[in-house]
């Protein structure tokens, strides 16, 4: 019937700003240390439950380092959604997602919902970035931003359920 969805989502953000540590918490509840950096992508699939409905999440990984950038389009293209992810600790990280929001709104799906993740929010005393200044760049850009801590949890499966919540067709 009308109430099972397959999405597409992709993360993209800088190397070791967390985008495995927040999957591998969401799909599997665990933390890593010494989180592996991604080589080329990885592909995880979920499937949550959504008022009546349940939506598969078809989830690719992406690597942040800079060498495979050129690969990053096979992953967005044809993406219903994407969390693009920083790293609170590292300002750096949050140009980077500047950067990554720029080449979705000029190549990406134009009704892609798109999520700014500001990760690794247990690191207070380590901020560089404030959530005031993400929450105006995210309002400035039609993206939906939360704080997010892979390593406790926090907003985890919030941020991947309110992406699931705005998909078309609920
Ligand atoms: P690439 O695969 O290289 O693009 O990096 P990534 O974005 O996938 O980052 P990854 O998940 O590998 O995390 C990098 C490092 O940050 C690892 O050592 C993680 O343990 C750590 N880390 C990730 N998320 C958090 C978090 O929320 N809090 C803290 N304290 N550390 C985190
Ligand atoms: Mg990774």
């Amino acid at each position: 019937g009308n109430n099972h969805l397959n999405a597409k989502l992709v993360l993209l953000g800088d190397m070791g700003a967390g985008k495995s540590s927040l999957v591998l918490r969401f799909v599997k509840g665990q933390f890593l240390e010494f989180q592996e950096s991604t080589i080329g992508a990885a592909f995880f699939s979920q499937t949550l439950a959504v008022n009546d409905a349940t939506v598969k999440l078809e989830i690719w990984d992406t690597a942040g380092q800079e060498r495979y950038h050129s690969l990053a389009p096979m992953y967005y293209r044809g993406a219903a959604a994407a969390i693009i992810v920083y790293d609170i600790t590292n300002m750096d990280s949050f140009e980077r997602a500047k950067k990554w929001v720029l080449e979705l709104q000029k190549q990406g799906n134009p009704n892609m919902v798109t999520a700014l993740a500001g990760n690794k929010a247990d690191l207070e005393d380590k901020r560089k970035v404030t959530a005031e200044e993400a929450g105006a760049y995210a309002d400035e850009n039609g993206l939906f931003f939360m704080e997010t801590s892979a390593k406790t949890a926090a907003n985890v499966n919030d941020i991947f359920y309110e992406i699931a919540k705005r998909l078309p067709h609920f």
